[in-house]
């Protein structure tokens, strides 16, 4: 393996070493960055004349035909230790010496710092633009659902009517939350570090704001020890990403509940379930369960970015080279769990039905029972405690409230009229929790509306 830094050192390095010292079998994926990086550099060390205009100029038609050829697949990246390593020795071999003037005044330390910055960048474009797919859909299932009554649980017990729509846009809001969260680390991480040199930047008469700008960053970062070594860009994304699987995360849970023989609530397309080897009646929500499970995988990435950096003294450290690997793993695997999830979820299917059968058992109308007798003066602990009797009394019987005669109320509370069973009738208690953010179908409206104006607004 050719090195780059030959000219110390009298013997070869031993395989052993190569091979723990190597990126390029992963950190290859940063190649566009890389030589994109490296053009802008070049361009400003001509410009700056430190380098003449013919070998600018040179070393810009070399690497371009270097990226166009490893687009084509005509250049295998491998025979060098990093991504960096590869792309200088490939320009040389086709221009020649040009090509050995291209590293002056930069060093790998803040070429790899902006290399991961413009492919963070990117990739957090990309997970952002899945996510409002994924609000989109949400959106437009809610829409279509405005009215499909549900239990809503806490304890996983039902608890109060709901409806799907509303389900649906408490996942919108958190995802929001998200997206949020992503614009936040994006331009907290918008400078550009390249002149920051191996530490402490360089004698040449470099224009860092040039480079910026044909690299479309914010500005450039503001010290040269700080710029080769920080990486707190990746630990955010990484913390953003684990919240947001940890989001993917319940929703996959929820789903797989739902498609339970036990629950019944929906089904999932056959394109997006799995079955079983032996059990032919299976239908498995294994793609549920791989995110679910992925996203701890995600939360271990950021324990890996946070431990890799606590001890380290300014500035590089080789340990650094430890982030791609981790990050690498979170973006792909955010990536690929939102790229499922969203046709997913636009071709589950919804057991209307089951979701109203199940929100007539459970006596999750029993609030709005109390709230009845409340809203006739009687004092709400009072009337919890009756309604708390009247629900036993029913459970005995295995009645649903609806199903009490009147004088049957009565005799738990004189003030039970007829107009109770419109009262703790399941749109009844649907429609009336219409207070902003409930799952009144008017409310439920809103919501939807305003996540709509959020994703336009992105
Ligand atoms: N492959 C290295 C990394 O990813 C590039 C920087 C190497 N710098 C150095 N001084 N060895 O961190």
């Amino acid at each position: 393996m050719t090195k780059l830094w030959t000219g110390r050192f009298a013997k070869e390095t031993d395989h052993s070493l190569d091979v723990l010292n190597a990126s390029l079998p992963f950190d290859r994926r940063l190649y566009r960055q890389d030589i994109t990086g490296s053009i802008a550099h070049a361009k400003m060390l001509a410009r700056q004349s430190i380098i003449s205009e013919a070998d600018g100029e040179a070393i810009v038609k070399g690497l371009q035909s270097i990226l166009a050829d490893i687009e084509a697949g005509t250049l295998v990246m491998e025979g060098a230790e990093d991504i960096h390593s590869f792309v200088e020795q490939e320009l040389t071999n086709r221009i020649g010496d040009a090509g050995k003037r291209l590293h002056t005044a930069r060093s790998r330390n803040d070429q790899v710092a902006l290399d991961m910055r413009m492919y963070v960048k990117e990739e957090i474009t990309k997970i952002h633009a899945l996510l409002l797919d994924l609000i989109k859909v949400l959106c437009a299932k809610a829409r279509e659902h405005l009215t499909t009554v549900m239990p809503g649980y806490t304890h996983l017990q039902r608890a109060q009517p709901v409806t799907l729509a509303h389900v649906y846009m408490a996942y919108g809001n958190m995802l929001r939350r998200d997206c949020v969260r992503l614009n936040n680390t994006f331009a907290l991480m918008d400078e550009m570090p390249l002149g920051s040199g191996a530490l402490a930047s360089t004698t040449y008469p470099i224009d860092r704001d040039y480079v910026c700008e044909q690299l479309g960053f914010a500005k450039i970062t503001d010290n040269s020890m700080d710029g080769v070594s920080d990486r707190d860009y990746c630990m955010e994304l990484a913390a953003d990403c684990s919240i947001l699987m940890m989001h993917l995360s319940r929703i996959c849970e929820e789903i797989i509940l739902w498609c339970t023989w036990e629950f019944r609530f929906c089904e999932l397309d056959d394109a997006f379930s799995t079955g079983s080897s032996i059990m032919p009646q299976k239908k498995n929500p294994d793609v549920c369960e791989l995110i679910r499970g992925k996203s701890g995988r995600v939360y271990g990435d950021l324990m890996t970015l946070l431990s890799m950096q606590k001890g380290l003294s300014l500035a590089y450290n080789k340990d650094m080279q430890e982030d791609k690997e981790a990050l690498f793993d979170v973006i792909d695997t955010v990536t690929h769990s939102l790229q499922v999830l969203i046709p997913m979820l636009d071709t589950m299917k919804i057991h209307e039905e089951n979701m109203k059968q199940a929100a007539l058992g459970g006596y999750i109308n029993a609030t709005d029972c109390a709230d009845y007798l409340t809203k006739k003066g009687v004092p709400f602990r009072d009337a919890y405690r009756c309604v708390g009797e009247l629900v036993a009394w029913c459970i005995e019987r295995s009645c649903a409230l609806n199903d009490v005669s009147l004088e049957d109320l009565q005799q738990f509370h004189p003030l039970f009229g007829s107009d109770v069973y419109e009262a703790i009738d399941l749109q009844t208690c649907v429609r009336e929790r219409k207070a902003p953010g409930g799952p009144a179908p008017d409310c439920v409206k809103v919501q939807i509306e305003a996540l709509e104006r959020f994703v336009q607004k992105e």
